[in-house]
């Protein structure tokens, strides 16, 4: 992070079809964020000509988490190629060592984290009725998908609960009624300006 001494860094987490990814682009627009998902930067790379697509590829089809030195220096290059300096990062960490490796790695805590609540059964009819021909979006995967999120993301949102970094948002209503219970967060931020 050599060109910023402290970027303004949210972690926002929740389980398959919590809807994060749709709430951070609309956080994104609103306040000025740039928003950074580690899933679209891991299919990015998967199509490209990279060394590690086929590993990528595999974990996703899988449900799999890839291996935490891949994400974070994706998620690293992402920030230090911006020219922004406050960033969501969706879908990250997702395990305690993908935690434990982003601290070590780029040395950053997050100033607050974010926690998508969704009971499961809705989680499950959103992916399963979106239609983008997402390799995972299907009723095998997700069943794998939403049991990594509970063994190895929850441990996560229970560390940064214990630190009191949590705002946990019910994901369940219209994306303009969860918008409502985000917003206020962000109060601090505008659209075009570092702060208000
Ligand atoms: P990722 O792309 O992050 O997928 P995910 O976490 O499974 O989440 P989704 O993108 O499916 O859902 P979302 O919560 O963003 O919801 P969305 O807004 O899209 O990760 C995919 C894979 O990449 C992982 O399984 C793993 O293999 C790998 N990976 C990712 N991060 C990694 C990491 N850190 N380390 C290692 N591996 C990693 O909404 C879902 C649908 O619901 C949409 O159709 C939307 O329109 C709809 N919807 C949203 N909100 C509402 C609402 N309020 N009401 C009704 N419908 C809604």
């Amino acid at each position: 992070f050599s060109k910023r001494t402290s970027p303004f860094i949210a972690f926002v987490l929740g389980g398959p079809g919590s809807g994060k990814g749709t709430q951070c682009m609309m956080i994104a627009d609103t306040f000025g964020f740039t928003h950074l998902s580690a899933g679209d930067l891991l299919r990015k790379e998967m199509v490209s000509d990279g060394e590690n697509g086929v590993m990528i590829r595999n974990s996703i089809k899988e449900g799999k988490i890839v291996p935490s030195e891949i994400t974070i220096r994706l998620i690293q290059k992402a920030i230090e190629s911006s020219e922004n300096y406050k960033f969501l990062i969706d879908g990250f960490p997702r395990s305690d060592e993908n935690r434990i490796a982003f601290e070590r790695i780029v040395g950053v805590e997050p100033d607050l984290v974010l926690f998508f609540e969704c009971p499961e059964e809705e989680m499950m009819k959103r992916v399963l009725s979106r239609n983008q021909g997402r390799i995972d979006d299907n009723i095998e995967t997700v069943k794998k998908r939403l049991q990594v999120f509970h063994t190895l993301n929850l441990p996560v949102v229970n560390y940064y609960s214990r630190k009191g970094k949590v705002h946990k948002i019910n994901a369940v209503g219209t994306l303009d009624e969860i918008f409502e219970k985000v917003r206020p967060l962000f109060a601090a931020f505008s659209k075009d300006g570092p702060r208000n």
